[in-house]
């Protein structure tokens, strides 16, 4: 609409209207996964895109069952404000819950219950970050902890991962670079079990090793494992909390896929001084998490349903990541060069294209196929991630994830028509590792490395 008055009404335009905006809102980046999904929107569309949990996993009966009790029970004070940290039985029943996680001895006042975690993210952006501050994060990270950090001015230092997760000697090394540059990071950023958007675990070695360097070098770690009940296959590791013995570790839990992301509710569990420092930022942001919704998970955890729920969780899941990974694997040609990771547990998997395929091409050949994922590079605070692309395995059913693979495999081969894979591509389908890459292949190292491929399958 063009600027204009009428009868005293003030048109805006977007022009117009950018006198008005902060810094903050000038430079914010659209969530391209937000405007994806209004693209796949239609019907047809086999969406591996988004990041939603199926509802079939919801546990929509146990809910109603509990709601008239509760209303009955808790009266107005459910409906009442609640105390910023949250509600305490919540807290001292999540107390309990982590205890079984290895998180033992952490009692009620080491916890804040969030409005799930992504408002996790942001107050601890607000509470570490000021303009200009660096985070280091993996290469590829979650893009809504991207854009939370980058909203409150942080400059995001990328590292890259490999199939255990983020790489602690190049962390170091970026450390050490950082540092003779008279720049001290204030924190690091991982989603260490199963990883959105590649997929991977970080290994039990590495995340000692991230503790030592986050002692040496003086950092935070914020931790954010949002997957990390929804293991399907191998074993359970211990979260970086739970080898913490200097205070540095910031877990974000949160309740979105193990019950339902509709309940909005989260926790961060740290040491009390930091926990207080979020309580105050979290004051002028919300006053309070919803109490009805935490009376609710409160009162869910109390009847013992919850392990039962996550199995049950963890059978659909599992059942949908061997469909996609059979498809794939069946759909497209070992001779593409296509390769994409093989999680343990989470919602997600990466795929890496051979390089000079462009995935946002391959975006167009699949839409055409009525097929939708989400391109790699949206996930690269750098230039990164250009031929590579993630796919979501939780919200589509069996029948659709098996159609989807076969879509996308006939869209990966069209686009292979018009670009053919260069000759050097072939040999580097031994890539295990980019220590055993000849000099020769230096470039495709680079793009490896930048791409977060782990396994090769095909
Ligand atoms: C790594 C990661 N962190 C945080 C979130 C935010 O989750 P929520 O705010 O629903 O708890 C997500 C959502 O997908 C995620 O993948």
């Amino acid at each position: 609409m063009a600027r204009g008055e009428d009868a005293g009404l003030i048109f805006m335009d977007e022009v117009y209207l950018r006198g008005f905006l902060s810094r903050s809102s000038l430079t914010a980046k659209r969530s391209e996964i937000r405007e994806l999904l209004k693209v796949i929107a239609r019907p047809e569309v086999i969406s591996l895109a988004g990041g939603l949990p199926a509802p079939e996993t919801f546990p929509v009966e146990g809910l109603a069952d509990l709601l008239p009790s509760i209303v009955k029970r808790e009266g107005a004070a459910a409906f009442q404000y609640g105390a910023t940290e949250g509600d305490m039985g919540l807290r001292e029943e999540l107390a309990k819950l982590i205890a079984l996680d290895g998180l033992d001895g952490i009692g009620p006042e080491r916890i804040v219950i969030t409005t799930a975690s992504q408002q996790g993210l942001d107050l601890c952006g607000r509470v570490f970050i000021t303009p200009g501050d660096t985070v280091v994060c993996g290469l590829p990270s979650y893009l809504g902890a991207l854009g939370a950090f980058s909203a409150c001015g942080a400059r995001l230092s990328g590292v890259p991962l490999d199939g255990d997760g983020i790489r602690p000697d190049l962390i170091e090394e970026r450390l050490v670079d950082l540092r003779r540059s008279g720049v001290r990071p204030k924190f690091l950023y991982v989603v260490p079990d199963f990883q959105n958007p590649a997929g991977v675990t970080l290994s039990l070695e590495r995340r000692r090793e991230i503790l030592e360097i986050a002692g040496q070098f003086d950092l935070l770690v914020i931790e954010d494992s949002p997957y990390r009940q929804l293991r399907y296959h191998g074993e359970h590791i211990p979260s970086l909390k739970a080898f913490d013995r200097e205070g540095r570790v910031i877990s974000l839990l949160t309740f979105s896929k193990i019950l339902f992301p509709g309940l909005r509710l989260g926790w961060i569990v740290a040491e009390p001084e930091i926990i207080d420092r979020i309580v105050v930022a979290k004051q002028p942001v919300d006053l309070c998490t919803s109490p009805f919704n935490q009376c609710l998970a409160r009162e869910y955890l109390r009847t013992g349903a919850l392990p039962g729920q996550i199995e049950r969780t963890r059978k659909i899941y599992r059942e949908k990541l061997e469909a996609i990974l059979a498809a794939l694997e069946k759909e497209i040609d070992r001779s593409w060069g296509v390769r994409w990771t093989r999680p343990e547990g989470g919602l997600f998997l990466w795929m890496q294209l051979p390089p000079g395929l462009d995935a946002s091409k391959l975006l167009e050949k699949a839409l055409e196929r009525n097929v939708a994922f989400v391109i790699g590079s949206a996930f690269h605070c750098d230039e990164g991630g250009s031929n590579a692309l993630r796919l979501n395995f939780s919200y589509p059913s069996v029948e659709q994830l098996r159609t989807g693979a076969a879509r996308l495999a006939e869209a990966i081969g069209a686009l292979l028509e018009e670009h053919p894979v260069p000759g050097d591509w072939e040999v580097a389908e031994g890539f295990v590792g980019a220590e055993e890459l000849s000099d020769g292949r230096r470039n495709l190292e680079q793009l490896s490395l930048n791409l977060a491929l782990t396994e090769v399958v095909a």
